[in-house]
């Protein structure tokens, strides 16, 4: 019913907890795959050079190390696990991996690292549960 698990994380806490519900999930009903994402909002082009590598290094730097906690947290599963650095607008780029990999359920956070205190749902996740292709898994 699962067989490829999307699971969508950006550092936060609460992307954490997905990892490890997405991890339980899979240990259960042992998927081929969960692929692990992060996304990065592209650098804006006047910023120059060789201002725009050194940003987009960083910003690859700083999601390799998001995927690697978030691979840790998930821990042993009966599956493949692919991971994956997006560049783009998250919610944009969450949904077009599902689409295009044909996720089967998509794993992500209530809240991630935004700094709005009291919204139940960050853009991100009310992004990609209004437009998901499949359904959703947002964790508290
Ligand atoms: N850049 C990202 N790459 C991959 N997944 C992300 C990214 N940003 C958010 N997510 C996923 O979406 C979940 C919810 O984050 P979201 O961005 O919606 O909330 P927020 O940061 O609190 O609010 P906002 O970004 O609207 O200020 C996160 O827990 C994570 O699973
Ligand atoms: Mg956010």
């Amino acid at each position: 019913m699962f067989d490829k698990i999307l699971l969508a994380v950006d550092g936060s806490d609460h992307a954490l907890r997905a990892a490890k519900q997405a991890a339980e999930l899979a240990r259960s009903i042992k998927p081929s795959e969960i692929h692990v994402v992060v996304a990065y909002e592209p650098i804006p082009i006047y910023l120059g050079e060789p201002n725009m590598q050194i940003a987009i290094t960083s910003r690859k730097g700083d999601a390799e190390k998001i995927l690697e906690t978030a691979i840790t947290e998930v821990g042993e599963v009966p599956c493949n696990i692919h991971s994956g650095i997006l560049e783009g607008n998250p919610a944009e780029a969450i949904l077009e991996v599902a689409n295009t990999s044909q996720c089967d359920l998509i794993v992500m956070g209530s809240r991630g690292l935004g700094r709005l205190a009291g919204l139940l749902l960050g853009s991100t996740s009310q992004k990609v549960v209004a437009h998901a292709p499949c359904p959703v898994l947002i964790v508290r």
